[in-house]
């Protein structure tokens, strides 16, 4: 294992995200949830390394950030996790223990109490600084055609620790 500074694998991070996805982890009132993303930044502000993510409201990913103060994103940077990505961005954990119908491993964070995804090289665990709904009166036109009522929530995450795990 080894740390990075959070901008170290921004280049691959970003290529992996967009083009299979990553695993975007959180929990909140002793119940745990991972589900695929294919969007997200890393960035800084407030004088800190973020990652922000975007979740529709109808996720069940949703329902617990609400609550939850920390989420991991988890990214495997070639596509030999396909198969559970996809499991992870069509089933809901609102239906079913995604950790225990799947074949998906966890090991413990280091900075959060929320677990990372065995398997995957690049680590990003986070603790929520704020949220923010998008709304369509205040977002250009160009973006409308990914909505029609179920709209992203942007939540941001200081990076608190960032590594690589060959
Ligand atoms: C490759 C991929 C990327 C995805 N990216 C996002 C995303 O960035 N935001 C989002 O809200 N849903 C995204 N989804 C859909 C969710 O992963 C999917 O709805 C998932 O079942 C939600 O799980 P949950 O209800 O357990 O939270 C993506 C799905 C896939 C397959």
């Amino acid at each position: 294992m080894t740390n990075l500074s959070y901008d170290a694998k921004m280049r691959e991070a970003m290529q992996a995200l967009t083009q299979w996805g990553a695993f975007l982890t959180t929990s909140a009132d002793g119940a745990q949830n991972t589900m695929a993303i294919g969007w997200g930044s890393i960035g800084f502000a407030w004088g800190k390394p973020l990652f922000t993510v975007l979740v529709r409201n109808t996720r069940y990913t949703h329902e617990l950030l609400e609550k939850a103060t920390e989420f991991v994103v988890s990214i495997p940077l070639t596509d030999h996790m396909q198969k559970e990505l996809d499991y992870c961005g069509t089933q809901s954990g609102r239906d079913k223990d995604k950790f225990r119908t799947s074949n998906l491993k966890t090991a413990p964070g280091q900075k959060v109490s929320v677990p990372i995804i065995a398997g995957c090289q690049l680590h990003y665990e986070c603790r929520i600084l704020t949220s923010l709904p998008i709304s369509l009166d205040e977002l250009h036109e160009s973006c409308h055609q990914w909505y029609a009522d179920d709209y992203h929530i942007l939540y941001v995450g200081e990076i608190l620790a960032c590594y690589e795990i060959a």
